[in-house]
């Protein structure tokens, strides 16, 4: 490797919320940036990229699908690092999860590393989320989520809760209708009923949690074709990721943002356990890629906190909002914690609050014209 390929790197995904951030950051920190975006005649996805300082003579763009291997292998080829970003980001249902999630986010992952221990790569980064680190129901509820902490697969494949839930509610409906029918008609009723309940509630339970399963399995698929043949990687574990926004769409993160002003009342119990500024995740990620001494997984929060400490929080800033009022622990069993991320705080990473992320989204968004 040549000095000047050392400071060739590649970020996939480039084009994407955190992407953009991170190409921003390493051009200013004098990085030449193959950047991946999926369509290169979408101008939503070049032209705030081609607009950054230094671009023009230090950005590459590659048209890239993670599940086309040889897009892949064109942009790592020639670089020192890779910044393994893209992956689908949604908390919204989808409809062929394996598709439209899985199959991006654990091939996607694999291809890219297959890539990078072919041509030579010395570090991958990878951007995993705390959607790795959460749901996990048995992390006993009074020691903070630390980066020892791995979602449930199980949990998420099965997502009892939703499911207990949802039989809950309906069961009681169905048990005020029972009294009203005969014994036998009843048992017939009840019947017909649970089935229909077992199979709607096992196919709205399976699509609540497709995003952390996806993650998760992304990460460990990861850690396995690292030991196993020999791959230097790091990964780093966002919360709710805001701040002001580069690409002309929104991201997922920034749609709840949204959402919350607009009055959405979802707490996200199996999504939230803090958030962290847009420009902190681009920057723990150059931190984890730049010392060498950075090994393992990182959480990368302001601070754990539940999703009701973020919208009263949200409230006392902008009362011209209406935004919802939660219950005191939206996430039940999750330990409030402000050193989460201290593994990244001794790289030097000085988390901006949340009353700066805060302000700093509700103003994106406002020049962007999402709000007024
Ligand atoms: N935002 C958060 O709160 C948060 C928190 C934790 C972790 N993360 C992780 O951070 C990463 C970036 O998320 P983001 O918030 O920046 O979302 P984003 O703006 O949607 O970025 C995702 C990027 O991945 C690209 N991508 C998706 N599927 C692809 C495919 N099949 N082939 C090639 N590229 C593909 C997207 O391209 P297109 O734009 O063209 O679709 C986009 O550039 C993801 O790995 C996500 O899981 C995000």
């Amino acid at each position: 490797m040549t000095e000047s390929t050392v400071k060739v790197v590649c970020v996939t995904g480039g084009s994407g919320y955190i992407g953009s951030w991170l190409v921003s950051l390493l051009l200013d920190r004098g990085y030449t940036v193959n950047a991946t975006v999926k369509d290169l005649k979408d101008e939503n996805e070049t032209k705030h990229l081609e607009a950054l300082e230094g671009a023009e003579t230090r950005l590459r763009l590659f048209q890239m699908d993670l599940l086309d291997y040889d897009s892949i292998a064109a942009a790592v080829s020639g670089v020192s690092g890779v910044f393994h970003v893209a992956s689908p980001c949604t908390v919204d249902e989808v409809h062929d999860p394996e598709q439209e999630l899985l199959a991006p986010a654990v091939k996607g992952t694999i291809n890219v590393l297959t890539a990078a221990k072919k041509l030579g790569v010395k570090r991958v980064v990878i951007t995993s989320s705390v959607s790795a680190i959460a749901p996990s129901p048995t992390w006993p509820s009074d020691i903070p989520k630390s980066e020892n902490c791995w979602t449930d697969v199980e949990y998420c494949e099965q997502n009892e809760p939703l499911r207990s839930d949802v039989e809950q509610k309906l069961g009681m409906k169905i048990l005020s209708c029972a009294v009203k029918v005969s014994v036998t008609l009843y048992q017939v009723y009840m019947k017909v009923c649970l089935d229909i309940l077992a199979l709607v509630a096992n196919r709205k339970g399976r699509q609540q949690l497709w995003y952390p399963l996806s993650k998760t399995l992304a990460e460990k698929a990861a850690w396995d074709f690292a030991k196993e043949k020999g791959l230097d990687i790091v990964a780093v574990h966002p919360g709710l990721v805001m701040g002001p926004i580069l690409p002309p769409t929104l991201n997922g993160s920034m749609r709840m943002v949204l959402r919350l002003i607009q009055g959405c009342t979802d707490s996200y119990e199996n999504y939230y356990i803090g958030s962290v500024h847009v420009k902190d995740v681009a920057l723990a990620h150059i931190l984890v890629y730049e010392n060498t001494t950075a090994t393992g997984r990182h959480i990368c929060v302001e601070a754990i906190t539940h999703y009701g400490d973020f919208a009263a929080k949200f409230a006392e800033l902008y009362p011209e909002y209406n935004i919802p009022r939660f219950p005191k622990d939206t996430q039940p069993g999750l330990l409030r914690f402000k050193n989460a991320s201290k593994k990244l705080m001794d790289l030097g990473l000085e988390f901006l609050p949340m009353e700066q992320i805060i302000k700093d989204s509700v103003e994106s968004l406002k020049s962007k014209g999402y709000i007024s």
